[in-house]
């Protein structure tokens, strides 16, 4: 079973979440609604970049994630610089021997008065076909 979790105070990172769901064939959670109970072959994490960091609700949910509960992680998120959330999620889930992609899918997201419409309709697109791919070599 694959599954999708995402944390996004302004929706930026759920409309990439729901693309990225799309292309895996489930349905997102967002980080309130995850279920621990069941474990992942794949876990997409969705997460974007708040003063330099993740939200706080998804890394303690990273923080209490462990290696019998996933296979394997690939991140996904936006931000309005280049910043991503790739290096915090392995730098919390690589030491508990969770490994975590290289491979992630970001794009920029709008922020005040930059990055207007993004995500925008490429970038959604983009995202359904990283997951679908992802989900293809996995299989
Ligand atoms: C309080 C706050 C702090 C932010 N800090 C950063 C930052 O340090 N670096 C960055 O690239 N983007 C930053 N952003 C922009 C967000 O990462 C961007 O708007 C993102 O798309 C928000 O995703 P969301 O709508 O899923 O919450 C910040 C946004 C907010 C609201």
């Amino acid at each position: 079973m694959n599954k999708v979790v995402y944390v996004s105070r302004g929706g930026n990172t759920k409309k990439l979440a729901e693309s990225i769901a799309k292309g895996v064939g489930v349905s997102a959670v967002s980080v309130e609604q995850f279920d621990k109970s069941k474990s992942a072959d794949i876990l997409f994490i969705g997460a974007s970049i708040y003063g330099g960091a993740i939200d706080k609700k998804m890394h303690d949910l990273l923080s209490e994630l462990q290696p019998s509960q996933v296979k394997s992680v690939y991140v996904f998120g936006t931000s309005a610089g280049k910043k991503t959330a790739l290096q915090e999620v392995k730098s919390i889930l690589e030491p508990k021997g969770i490994s975590v992609s290289e491979d992630e899918f970001h794009c920029k997201g709008s922020f005040l008065f930059t990055n207007r419409g993004r995500p925008n309709e490429e970038d959604l697109k983009q995202a359904e076909e990283f997951a679908r791919k992802i989900c293809i070599k996995q299989s």
